[in-house]
């Protein structure tokens, strides 16, 4: 298995995911609020690229079986249901709903990623079980972060470390490309309360000055969740795994 990482989606264009197996990160906040929603009993998470479209999605959607979420500089979009916090994605709130998701990176960049053959997202809270199904799959990985407006995301690549980390125990085969490798050491930098290293990045900064503190504790809890959340035919679901 050859594992790479793209740090930013800008790295590469729609047609690069072409046939492969990808990984999308988005720890703050996107990829945690899919893996809160979906374990909480949403039916599916449609992510979008542009406001416009969500709009557009949602005036053709049946009331009250759809929540338009999202944000713009991490608050919630005027006349959207919910924004995009975790903590509001609750069972109460989103059992069997669909919810059309706009963020600013994290949606972009699944959109991007579309034409490949295996799409997950992933986040620090099911991490370990995104790891034993590409395990399991045993395809070469490429791993985005949605990073921020097309430039590095600390948070991103050291969760993305973290997932290298992970596949590394169960297969002593694996390359890694450079950025792979750059990813993995960051990771093993992090030695402290993931939480405080998520505080202390520029994105977990901004989360605290707009009082999102509550949701880096949610979005730094690691393996809280063990479903997959897999993207197929422009709609995110839970991938249903075969019992052995
Ligand atoms: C994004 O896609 O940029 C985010 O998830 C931002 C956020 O809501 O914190």
């Amino acid at each position: 298995m050859k594992i790479n990482v793209l740090m930013s989606p800008l790295n590469a264009d729609e047609l690069y995911f072409t046939g492969k197996t990808t990984v999308v990160i988005d720890v703050l906040r996107a990829t945690s609020v899919i893996a809160n929603a979906l374990n909480n009993g949403a039916r599916e998470v449609i992510p979008v690229g542009s406001v416009d479209f969500a709009m557009k999605i949602s005036g053709n959607a049946h009331g009250g079986q759809t929540l338009l979420c999202g944000e713009r500089n991490t608050v919630m979009i005027e006349g959207f249901s919910l924004g995009n916090s975790p903590l509001e994605f609750t069972q109460e709130v989103v059992q069997g709903k669909s919810i059309i998701l706009f963020t600013t990176n994290g949606s972009k960049a699944i959109v991007r990623a579309k034409f490949s053959a295996n799409l997950f997202t992933a986040s620090y809270n099911n991490l370990k079980a995104i790891a034993d199904h590409l395990l399991k799959l045993g395809n070469d990985v490429e791993i985005m972060c949605a990073g921020k407006n097309g430039m590095f995301s600390l948070e991103d690549t050291a969760c993305a470390g973290k997932l290298i980390s992970e596949l590394m125990n169960g297969d002593k085969t694996i390359e890694l490309a450079d950025a792979a490798k750059a990813s993995l050491v960051i990771n093993n930098s992090y030695n402290d309360d993931l939480q405080i290293h998520l505080a202390n990045t520029e994105h977990g900064q901004l989360l605290i000055q707009n009082k999102f503190d509550e949701d880096i504790k949610f979005c730094a809890t690691e393996n809280n969740i063990e479903i997959i959340p897999i993207f197929q035919d422009g709609v995110i679901k839970v991938l249903k795994q075969e019992t052995e």
